[in-house]
């Protein structure tokens, strides 16, 4: 029976398994072939009464709903204002849109156009790419997490890693044949608009140009296609549930079809798409790199009975290797260390356990009773019964590593 929502997707993965369970319905792993079936929300992706997204209570502001930043003058000699719009963006909003982002008009509009062929193909041949397995390179999904979340989301995705290119470009998919072509292009667009960005970012901050870019490894970057099926009952599920991206800055790409909000002063407020404009948003690792001055903000997506919806979100990220600590600068009595070192790749594995509807991940990274650290020198770290941290800590006053300070797993 389908009332319990986790009966669904296990029967989808083994729809042999159970012949009480009600087969044609469930035997569909993806969203877009799913609702095809069907003119209601299965109960698989219904939320309780009280978690339902109040539609009603959202705030429609009249343009973009967030900050809206110009960057032809990004490098020039207007650069300082434009470095100070996107710090006060960063530190005020987590959110804002860029125009004149430098990404050609045409390179825009085939990515958008490849996504939607991609997500119209036939089922069979969507299916070739489908797994459940968050830890693959590259792989075609429903929902957030279909392995660990109760009730599922109004969205199908692709996920891809992006960066160094030639890595995964021949894993991607072949069809529609301009695919891999187009969303290399695209995606190598994106990368220099995240690289131009983490710079005006480290400006902003008052650190070397440089500085994120250097912190953040040899990086890394996930592109998600999403594509939100139009929903007969918008009012029943979400496309996304409220959550904060887990990289360092998200470059989100969208149709001109709205269903984004944005989480301030505990309203929801919705993103009206601009058209030629990207949303740009700070993900925890650049809140955890600026050492909690930048936010990393709760946004959802809602989805509409009218019309189907795509999105790409280019999620640019530190490499798992990567360890994740702010600048000395930005460390001082005022302003200690808020959280604890970690590599992303430890960061990464605990955001797709935990799901998209629990508290902040980077909460789990904060100083607590499992974690202190000391002024350096002081000889007592501090170590008895931690778990966690298996990194060098890091005094809270220099941000500098503790020589031989190890936590220990319990
Ligand atoms: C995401 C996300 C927003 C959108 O994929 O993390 O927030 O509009 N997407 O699809
Ligand atoms: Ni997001």
């Amino acid at each position: 029976i389908l009332s319990n929502s986790r009966a669904a997707s296990t029967h989808h993965i083994v729809p042999f398994l159970d012949k009480s369970m009600a087969p044609a319905i469930a035997a569909k792993p993806l969203l877009s072939d799913l609702v095809a079936q069907s003119r209601q929300v299965p109960s698989s992706h219904i939320r309780a009464v009280g978690d339902r997204p109040d539609l009603a209570n959202v705030d429609h502001e009249s343009g973009a709903g967030i900050p809206l930043i110009d960057l032809k003058h990004l490098d020039g000699p207007g650069r300082r204002g434009v470095v100070e719009a996107i710090g006060a963006a960063c530190e005020n909003d987590g959110f804002f849109m860029v125009t004149n982002h430098g990404i050609p008009e045409a390179v825009v509009e085939g990515m958008l156009r490849v996504a939607r062929e991609f997500f119209h193909l036939p089922e069979s041949e969507r299916l070739k790419c489908y797994s459940d397995d968050p830890k693959k390179a590259i792989r075609l999904s429903t929902s957030f997490n279909v392995r660990t979340e109760k009730v599922s989301n109004w969205r199908d995705f692709l996920r891809l890693h992006c960066y160094p290119l030639e890595s995964f470009v021949d894993q991607w998919p072949s069809n529609p044949p301009a695919f891999r072509e187009v969303v290399g292009t695209y995606s190598t667009e994106a990368r220099a608009l995240a690289l131009r960005l983490l710079e005006a970012i480290s400006e902003s901050l008052g650190l070397e140009r440089g500085h994120m870019v250097k912190a953040m490894g040899r990086h890394a970057q996930h592109m998600a296609v999403n594509y939100y099926p139009p929903c007969p009952q918008p009012e029943l599920t979400y496309g996304l549930p409220g959550h904060k991206d887990p990289n360092a800055v998200t470059l989100l790409l969208q149709d001109g079809v709205s269903g984004l909000q944005v989480r301030r002063d505990g309203r929801w407020v919705a993103v009206s798409p601009v058209p030629g404009a990207l949303v740009i948003n700070i993900g925890d690792q650049l809140q955890a790199l600026s050492n909690d001055r930048y936010k990393s903000v709760l946004h959802r997506v809602i989805v509409n009975s009218e019309s189907e919806r795509i999105s790409v979100p280019t999620f640019y990220c530190p490499s798992p290797d990567a360890v994740v600590a702010p600048a000395e600068a930005l460390v001082d009595g005022g302003h200690p260390l808020a959280y604890r070192p970690f590599t992303y790749q430890e960061y990464y594995e605990e955001f797709w356990n935990m799901g998209l509807e629990s508290a902040s991940c980077l909460d789990r990274f904060r100083p607590n009773a499992c974690w202190t650290v000391q002024p350096a020198g002081c000889g007592q770290q501090n170590l008895t019964g931690h778990k966690c941290c298996l990194l060098p800590m890091m005094c809270r006053h220099t941000g500098r590593p503790l020589k031989d300070a190890r936590s220990r797993q319990i």
